[in-house]
């Protein structure tokens, strides 16, 4: 997830695209960067790290003289981020910028293709590829427009992307697919961005773009075209006045970040999974190239804190199962000083969102000390973790704002359903279990139909057990890994005491808490062991507890009947998709917990997003 800005007006565009790109930093932040073109020629002007790094080298005069210009804050998902692969992008013969969010799926067909041809690239990024492409379909269509849509038809994937070139001055070229990009109009002025918040103090007019559409900016003036047949489609289209103030449309219209982030689940799935599934229908397989190197690990250990402790303790059953590799999972600041036993065959998966916690770093120094190979699993690419691993394998889930971690967990388990079917590959190659395939694909769509309804239902449950003594979150098997994670949810943000069991343990000593003061949030999915919980949830009534059961509705349409003060129905899934629904509802039970308590839901006290120390 990266932030771009475009403008095309009367005032100088630079300030203007800095302001923007400010704004948008919460969308990516690891490095920056301008284009604009001035007496016929572009000026590039990029740098690495914070916006300040870019402002810092913003101060010739010539920065004032451009009424054109597009900027860009990355968040890196292909190429370190170092300043070469910093946006905005140029063509072959520099006539060209573009500024890029999105992944072109492929990008290394396409590279190869004009290597051929004699282009040579400056960067590691699939944007600098589609900036070739566009300029060497430009050697051939009869306009800009032309070459520009002739390139977008050959790349797959998501974008949103913005062009500007001194072939046509003052003018922007813009389009979209599977990611966003709207048009901020002005009086004499017209903005392109990710998000509201890039132009808002400018204008609250906006042209919502749609998926194929590109759109012409000069001045104010603007036309939109089919990707397509670039047939007109600017009557189609209308303006739409944006009541939101500055704070809300950074958080999309959402109250907190954690509410947005736990919303942007299904993009994240999809994010995930993008690149990484090859061949249709039986032939469907997994690809993870930067396994292929690796030999398959004799036992896998994983390696991790908190809530990606919690995904990669859902991932064992998965890789063991499907994977055929025994795992083990320990807590980074336990396994970093009980010298662990690590053979040379052995592999260690350390599990990070950030990149930065110290006692994964730590353990992950241990394991190579020890002659153990290391794959790291990151959300930030070039972060320390990153780049100590071996090898890493991004989860594409964007830059994740609020301290509760919720979608990073979610694209973590994404990558650990991929890893355990790519091992199982790796293992009998004719065998991948085409109904995880097919549900881990169906996953992005059936989250974003479910997510308004669990929703509605945590708000409900949270105002009625938000007064509640402690909570035990009870599960088995793949379960058991999720009470872990709401738990630590609803202590994180609301503060109230709760702890995660195996379901199994609460007869061995913690049952003697419950009281009819102490509530249990029991995970009762539709799995094997859903008796043996349903067991539980009657010990618990017994004396008198509290319970709300998740409960998943059968293949029928009906849910099994069970006691319970609360019964919270998820729909009929494969059973590793379950984890994928329950997830949400745990993380949006803990949020509507903590938001009506009145807490500081994206900054809870104590916290810190990154754990960097000890
Ligand atoms: C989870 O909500 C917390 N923010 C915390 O437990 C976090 O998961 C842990 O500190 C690990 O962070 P990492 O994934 O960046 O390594």
């Amino acid at each position: 997830m990266c932030g771009i800005i475009g403008y095309s007006g009367y005032r100088p565009a630079v300030p203007l695209l800095v302001e923007g790109l400010h704004r948008l930093e919460y969308r990516g932040y690891d490095s920056s960067g301008v284009a604009f073109d001035v007496l016929d020629r572009i000026n590039v002007i990029k740098a690495e790290g914070k916006l300040s790094n870019l402002e810092a080298k913003l101060d010739s005069e010539m920065t004032l003289l451009a009424t054109t210009g597009i900027g860009h804050t990355r968040w890196a998902t292909h190429g370190l981020p170092v300043e070469r692969n910093a946006h905005p992008h140029l063509s072959q013969d520099g006539a060209i910028a573009i500024v890029h969010n999105g992944i072109i799926e492929n990008f290394q067909q396409l590279k190869d293709e004009l290597t051929a041809k004699g282009h040579t690239f400056l960067s590691d990024t699939d944007t600098e590829v589609l900036a070739h492409l566009i300029g060497e379909e430009r050697l051939s269509a009869p306009t800009l427009l032309d070459a520009f849509a002739a390139a977008l038809r050959r790349a797959h994937g998501a974008y949103a992307v913005v062009l500007l070139s001194p072939e046509e001055h003052g003018v922007l070229y813009a389009a979209r697919m599977s990611a966003p990009l709207l048009l901020g109009v002005g009086a004499g002025e017209c903005f392109i961005g990710s998000d509201i918040p890039a132009f808002l103090p400018y204008t609250r007019d906006v042209v919502f773009l749609s998926d194929g559409e590109i759109v012409r900016v000069e001045n104010e003036s603007w036309e939109v075209f089919g990707l397509e047949s670039l047939e007109s489609r600017t009557s189609a289209k209308s303006v739409t006045r944006i009541a939101w103030d500055m704070h809300a449309a950074a958080k999309d219209g959402f109250k907190h970040f954690m509410l947005k982030e736990i919303m942007e689940q299904p993009r994240v799935i999809k994010d995930c999974l993008t690149g990484r599934l090859t061949g249709y229908g039986v032939d469907r397989r997994v690809s993870l190239p930067e396994l292929d190197g690796l030999p398959v690990p004799s036992r896998l250990h994983i390696v991790a804190c908190g809530t990606s402790y919690n995904a990669g303790l859902w991932g064992r059953q998965l890789i063991e199962r499907m994977g055929g590799i025994p795992v083990d999972v320990d807590i980074a600041s336990e396994f970093r000083y009980r010298d662990p036993i690590l053979r040379p065959d052995e592999m260690v998966l350390v599990i990070s969102q950030s990149g930065e916690t110290a006692d994964t770093l730590a353990a992950l120094q241990l394991a190579r000390g020890k002659g153990c190979r290391v794959i790291g699993l990151c959300n930030v690419v070039g972060s320390s973790i990153a780049r100590e691993s071996d090898v890493v394998l991004y989860t594409q889930a964007g830059p994740e704002i609020s301290v509760a971690s919720t979608k990073a967990m979610c694209s973590q388990m994404t990558l650990l359903a991929l890893i355990a079917l790519y091992f199982g590959q790796r293992r009998s190659p004719a065998v991948c279990d085409p109904s995880l395939l097919e549900a881990l694909e169906a996953l992005s769509g059936r989250l974003q139909e479910e997510l308004p309804l669990m929703n509605e239902r945590a708000k409900q449950l949270a105002e009625k057990f938000a007064r509640t003594r402690g909570f035990f979150y009870l599960g088995r098997g793949c379960c058991e890994a999720l009470a872990y994670e709401g738990a630590l949810k609803l202590k994180e943000i609301s503060y109230i005491h709760a702890e995660g069991y195996a379901a199994g343990e609460m007869k061995h000593g913690p049952i003697a808490l419950v009281d009819s003061d102490f509530s249990s949030f029991a995970l009762a999915l539709d799995d094997d062991l859903f008796p043996k919980v349903k067991s539980n949830i009657q010990e618990i009534l017994a004396r008198r507890g509290r319970v709300i059961a998740l409960v998943q509705r059968r293949g029928t349409g009906m849910a099994p009947r069970i006691e319970a003060e609360e019964v919270w129905e998820l729909p009929a899934s494969h059973p590793v998709a379950a984890g994928f629904l329950a997830l949400p509802a745990l993380q949006l039970f803990s949020y509507h917990v903590a938001d009506y308590l009145g807490n500081d839901v994206d900054q809870p006290r104590n916290l810190a997003k990154s754990v960097t120390v000890e």
